[in-house]
């Protein structure tokens, strides 16, 4: 099987890669604008990779999806503090991009394996979001965060009705806030402009106060990458179609933990590590506001558990990693990552 994966260098994509790699005799062929998490990957014959960009390189993408059997389109801005800088950039990568790729799978009648988005079911008040039940619910246009949510909704929406109409197979997935090795690069969260994980771990390392939007009291159920890309490997397989034309959500409703928890624990993991647990100063937690933090744009979602009842009936599939544990490899990952960055400079 021949699969290929726009985006192939990120957080996703990656993992994604190595598994295949690493557990079947599929080829992969990938595109990104950079390759520096693929070096595991890069000298596999069964690789092949294009340094290159999705509103660029046309042709090859045209000539590819023409040869290759599962398309996967993982390119996005994924960080919300992004969606409320650059709402635009948003609609043109995340939306207009996307799009020309789920045309083209419905030229050539590949089968596509969208992410869609915990994202999508926005601030809905279900206990626990249904794929196939669960109301979306998001705030006014003026909260420019939304936008991201709105963009992936409308694909997930036209991938469906090209499905129904017999013009495409896909399975739509619906990660939840899955965390591991490499979810955003250290340079960016520096910067300020991460997901909360690689964010709150950048600002241990910088020694920099870990702020807690509102107080920290949103939740979510935090996945750990390994459980996500053993449900992502069965949608590939899609044996006896098991997944044909349905929405998955890929989550672990077990563990739901408030973001203020979330901090206290990290913090705790990078006390007790071996290379700072001598440090003489630690970040402390703080407290600011959400439009202080991401701009008057900017709108919380509460709480965001998945229903996976589909993902265990579809699939036989089951998270398994806890929330200590997955921050414990996240964050020693990244320390690692820190360390080879500094001692090779
Ligand atoms: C994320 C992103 O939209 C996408 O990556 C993705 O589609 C989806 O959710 C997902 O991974 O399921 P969100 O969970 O809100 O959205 O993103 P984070 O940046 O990880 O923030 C989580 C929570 O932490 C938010 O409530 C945010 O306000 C809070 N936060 C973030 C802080 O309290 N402090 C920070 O420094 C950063």
């Amino acid at each position: 099987m021949k699969v290929l994966i726009f985006g192939v260098n990120g957080f996703i994509g990656h993992h994604l890669t190595n598994r295949i790699l690493n557990t079947t005799d599929w080829s992969v062929y990938g595109m990104d604008l950079g390759f520096d998490r693929l070096d595991k990957s890069l000298d596999n014959p069964r690789f092949h990779f294009l340094e290159g960009d999705i509103s660029i390189n046309k042709e090859w993408i045209e000539y590819h999806i023409k040869k290759c059997d599962i398309i996967m389109p993982l390119v996005a801005i994924a960080t919300p503090k992004q969606y409320v800088e650059d709402p635009i950039g948003v609609f043109n990568l995340d939306f207009e991009m996307n799009l020309n790729i789920v045309k083209q799978c419905v030229k050539y009648h590949k089968r596509i394996v969208f992410p869609s988005t915990s994202e999508v079911y926005g601030a809905s008040a279900e206990p626990e979001f249904k794929e196939d039940e669960t109301f979306l619910v998001l705030g006014p246009i003026q909260k420019e965060r939304w936008i991201y949510s709105c963009c992936k909704q409308l694909l997930d929406r036209v991938i469906y009705a090209h499905g129904t109409r017999g013009n495409l197979d896909f399975t739509l997935f619906r990660p939840f806030n899955w965390v591991g090795p490499r979810l955003d690069s250290l340079n960016t969260a520096k910067e300020g402009s991460s997901r909360v994980v690689t964010q709150f771990i950048a600002e241990l390392l910088m020694k920099q106060p870990i702020s807690l939007v509102d107080g920290g009291r949103q939740k979510r159920c935090f996945t750990y990458v390994n459980d996500g890309i053993d449900a992502l490997m069965k949608i590939l397989e899609n044996k006896d179609n098991c997944c044909m034309n349905e929405i998955i959500n890929i989550g672990n409703p077990d563990n739901e933990y408030s973001i203020k928890e979330l901090a206290s624990i990290l913090k705790k993991l990078f006390m007790e590590h071996p290379d700072h647990k001598n440090d003489q100063e630690f970040s402390e937690i703080i407290e600011v506001s959400a439009s202080d933090y991401y701009g008057k744009g900017y709108q919380d979602i509460y709480t965001r558990k998945p229903s996976i009842e589909k993902a265990r009936r579809l699939l036989n599939w089951e998270p398994s990693t806890g929330l200590e544990e997955s921050l414990k490899m996240t964050l020693y990952s990244f320390l690692e990552e820190n360390e080879t960055a500094h001692s090779s400079k």
